[in-house]
């Protein structure tokens, strides 16, 4: 397969440049692979697009394409690995060894409405990735995207541990032929949080405060990819100035349920900031969107489960009630720190995977993360996602970003619904 003008560029150089070059795509169909050739259109140091920008753009040449938007479509070729070719695979991701009975859920590939999304390249990926390096930032999800792509990328090599400790949450692997390194940090909260104590699952979140054990660690990297989302739907007290300001399921006698959206907010602008006030800091950091999780006939711990076998399509369901208002203040301080970014020659874009996501309920371990135990209660697992499975698309929207630096996401179609 022959990809073509995949430039290298610094963000840097296309900060001063202004709407210069044209944008042809042509969608040349082959056999079996839908081959995007592109010449690029560069917007002054946006990987976003300015979402009010669209009209003045010279449409006849541009050929716009929110790979975001689409349906799932079967994929007999899938799965690119299995739990034998990939090694990295977490034991609670490893459905198919626990007995998983239907294997469906692996063979789909996303299909934007309006264009090809290609598959993941690991050659390709490697090689714009020389000499870079990638960090995952947030929670066990994040860990779940590192694994897929390790997974993805094993095809080609095998990365040597260069952890700095020994915690499956801090983890940091080297390319040695493409000097590629790739690390994650467990920031379930992104920023500070503490547990009340040893045996509650009752957190302190301090949203104006910084997690040092990440922000102090991602200077260095040419591309950081954040998320966070899960942990905020948990028992919380949200702090500011180290005052109560909220409490969200905190189940204290003196508290009731209030200003988790306030808290939220925070949270994304405390995180935001930090980045882009890291001295020497001049990588790209993508955010990526919140990945919605499919309890059904119960919530988490009340005996829900995830048993669908089969994708939704796009009309069968949508983001609703707490997942929407999160999403949309995600992409509301996403919108900020983008304008405050470009202002320093930061660029921030957005990996937008929750329209994707959310019709993927078949995608879960479910029962299927660990053995049956019948000294333990466990509960089934609609959060995380099956390896291999529709996680590996993330990893197609992530280099087909890194390509289209332009990629104009725009989600907020989602927004208007
Ligand atoms: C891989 O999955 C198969 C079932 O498809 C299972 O029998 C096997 O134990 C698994 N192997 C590993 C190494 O996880
Ligand atoms: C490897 O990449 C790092 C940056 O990630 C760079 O500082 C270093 O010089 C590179 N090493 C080689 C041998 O190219
Ligand atoms: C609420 O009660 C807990 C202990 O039950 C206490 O630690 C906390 O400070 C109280 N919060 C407020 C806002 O009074
Ligand atoms: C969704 O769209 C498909 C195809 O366009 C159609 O066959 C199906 O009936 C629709 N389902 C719903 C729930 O509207
Ligand atoms: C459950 O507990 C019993 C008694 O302690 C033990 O013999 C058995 O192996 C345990 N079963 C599992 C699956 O751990």
């Amino acid at each position: 397969m022959k990809f073509l003008h995949i430039e290298n560029t610094n963000p840097k150089q296309t900060v001063s440049k202004i709407c210069i070059l044209t944008c042809i795509i042509l969608l040349i169909f082959t056999v079996t692979t839908a081959l995007l050739k592109i010449n690029r259109y560069k917007l002054p140091s946006t990987a976003f697009g300015d979402l009010k920008e669209p009209e003045s753009l010279p449409s006849a040449s541009v050929k716009k394409c929110d790979i975001f938007s689409g349906e799932w479509v079967p994929n007999p070729e899938a799965p690119y690995y299995t739990n034998t070719t990939c090694w990295a695979i977490h034991e609670h991701q490893n459905c198919m060894k626990h007995g998983r009975p239907d294997s469906e859920f692996m063979k789909w590939r996303w299909k934007p409405n309006e264009c090809e999304l290609p598959m993941f390249n690991p050659f390709q990926f490697l090689e714009i990735m020389r000499g870079k390096s990638m960090a995952f930032v947030g929670d066990s999800i994040a860990r779940n995207h590192m694994q897929s792509m390790i997974c993805l990328l094993s095809r080609v090599e095998r990365p040597i541990d260069v952890s700095h400790m020994n915690d499956f949450s801090f983890k940091r692997w080297k390319y040695s032929s493409y000097n590629f390194t790739m690390a994650n940090y467990w920031t379930p909260h992104l920023v500070r949080a503490k547990k009340m104590d040893s045996n509650s699952a009752l957190f302190n979140v301090y949203i104006d405060e910084l997690d040092e054990t990440w922000t102090t660690q991602i200077k260095d990297f040419d591309h950081v990819i954040i998320n966070g989302g899960q942990w905020f739907l948990g028992p919380i007290v949200f702090y500011e100035k180290q005052k109560v300001v909220g409490c969200q399921y905190c189940d204290l006698a003196n508290m009731t349920h209030s200003n988790l959206y306030y808290g939220y907010r925070k949270v994304f602008r405390t995180t935001f900031r930090s980045i882009l006030s890291l001295e020497n800091f001049k990588g790209t950091t993508f955010l990526r969107t919140f990945s919605p999780s499919h309890f059904e006939n119960g919530l988490w711990n009340k005996g829900g489960k995830c048993v669908r076998t089969k994708p939704f399509r796009s009309n069968e369901t949508k983001l609703e009630g707490y997942d929407l208002e999160l999403h949309k203040i995600r992409l509301e301080e996403f919108k900020v720190a983008m304008k405050e970014g470009r202002k320093k020659g930061l660029k921030l874009m957005l990996l937008d995977t929750t329209q994707a996501m959310l019709l993927r309920p078949d995608g879960h371990p479910n029962k299927y993360g660990y053995w049956p135990n019948e000294n333990m209660t466990l509960y089934n697992d609609c959060v995380h996602w099956c390896l291999p499975g529709p996680i590996d698309t993330w990893s197609d929207f992530l280099l087909q970003m890194l390509k289209m630096e332009n990629v104009r996401s725009i989600s907020t179609n989602m927004l208007h619904r």
